[in-house]
C-alpha cells in the first residue's frame, strides 16, 4: 500500500466572465472540488490501480466529512484526524477572464497534523512506499508528523519520496534546512523552481546532479518540457523523458499526478526511464483537465 501524508483541501474555483462589478453582484461560476497536494497524489495512485492510503487532518465539519467520503469513493483508505476547532483547509482560486489564476491558501486543520496522527503500526505492517508532500514540512506540528513517518518508514525499509511543493516556502526556511528535513528520503520530486532554490543553479542537469549527492533517486519536473532524472549519483546516468502532447487547460495538480505515475511505475520495478515516462503521461493528463484531478 502506498501511503501519502500531508495536505487535504477543498479547492474553490471562482471564474469571472469579465471584471468584477464593484460593491454589488457579479454573475460567475464557482466550482468546489476536493484538492490538497498529498490527497491528489493518493487519488491518482488509486486510479492507477495501486492500493492507496492517505494520512492527514481535516476540521470537524461538513467539508471534512465530504472529503472523507470522496477519498473512500476514490478507493483511498483514509486516516483522517478531525481537528476540534480549526476548519477544513481550503484554497480559493480566482480565475480571471483571460484564464490567469490567483490563489488564496487557508490551511486550517492541515497546520495541526501531529505525530499522534501518524499510523506508525500500519505503515510498518502495510506500506510499500511513503510519499510526503513538502507542504507538511513548513510548519512545526506537521513537520514533526512527517519526520515521524519518514523515520518509521526508513527503519522498516520502506522507500520514502518527498515533493518539495513550494519554492517560496523553501526560501522561507532556507534550502539547507529544508534538505535536512528530508533526511532519509530516497526519492526527491521537485519542479524546476524548487530545484533552482534547492541547488542555486538553474541548469536542469546540474540541479539533478547536485540533488543526487543527497538522494538516491531524483526526478525533476520540467512542465511542458517533460522530466529529467537520475537513479544513482553518476551524472552519466541522467535520463530525460519527452513530454506527452496535450492541450493545456489547467496546470494545477500536474506535479501531484506526475508523482503518482512515477511512484506507481517505479514500484513495479520497470526502471527510472519508464517511471519518468509514466509520470509525464499522468502530468499531461492532469493539465488537460480543469481542476487538480
Ligand atoms: N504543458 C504541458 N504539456 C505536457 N506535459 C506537461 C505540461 N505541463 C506539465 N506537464 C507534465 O506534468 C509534469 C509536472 O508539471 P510541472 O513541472 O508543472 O510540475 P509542478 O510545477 O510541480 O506542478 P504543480 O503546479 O501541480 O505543483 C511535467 O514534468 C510534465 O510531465
Ligand atoms: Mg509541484
Amino acid at each position: 500500500m502506498i501511503f501519502s501524508i500531508g495536505d487535504i483541501m477543498i479547492d474553490a474555483y471562482f471564474s469571472l466572465p469579465g471584471p468584477l462589478n464593484p460593491r454589488t453582484d457579479t454573475r460567475g461560476c464557482i466550482e468546489l472540488v476536493p484538492g490538497g497536494s498529498a490527497a491528489n497524489f493518493a487519488v491518482w495512485v488509486s486510479r492507477l490501480g495501486a492500493q492507496s492510503a492517505f494520512v492527514g487532518r481535516v476540521g470537524d465539519d461538513f467539508l471534512g466529512s465530504g472529503l472523507k467520503d470522496d477519498l473512500v469513493k476514490e478507493g483511498v483508505k483514509p486516516y483522517l484526524a478531525r481537528d476540534p476547532s480549526l476548519g477544513t483547509g481550503r484554497v480559493g482560486v480566482l480565475v480571471s477572464e483571460t484564464g490567469e489564476r490567483d490563489m488564496v491558501c487557508d490551511r486550517r486543520a492541515n497546520a495541526t497534523l501531529c505525530e499522534a496522527d501518524i499510523p506508525c503500526d500500519d505503515i510498518v505492517a502495510l506500506a510499500s512506499w511513503v510519499h510526503i508532500s513538502g507542504y507538511a514540512l513548513f510548519e512545526a506540528a506537521p513537520r514533526a508528523a512527517a519526520r515521524r513517518a519518514i523515520d518509521v518508514a526508513v527503519r522498516a525499509g520502506v522507500p520514502v519520496s518527498v515533493d518539495p511543493s513550494s519554492y517560496g516556502f523553501i526560501r522561507g526556511v532556507g534550502a539547507e534546512a529544508f534538505l535536512e528535513m528530508c533526511r532519509g528520503a530516497s526519492v526527491i520530486l521537485p519542479n524546476l523552481d524548487e530545484g533552482i532554490v534547492l541547488t542555486g543553479t538553474d541548469d536542469p542537469e546540474q540541479i539533478v546532479s547536485r540533488l543526487s549527492n543527497r538522494f538516491p533517486v531524483v526526478a525533476l519536473k520540467l512542465g511542458a518540457r517533460g522530466s529529467l532524472g537520475v537513479a544513482s549519483a553518476r551524472t552519466s546516468n541522467l535520463v530525460s523523458a519527452e513530454p506527452v502532447d496535450t492541450i493545456q487547460v489547467d496546470t494545477n495538480g500536474a506535479g501531484d499526478a506526475f508523482n503518482a505515475g512515477f511512484v506507481v511505475e517505479y514500484l513495479r520495478g520497470t526502471g527510472l526511464a519508464q517511471a519518468l515516462r509514466r509520470g509525464n503521461e499522468l502530468g499531461a493528463l492532469a493539465v488537460s483537465r480543469r481542476g487538480a484531478r
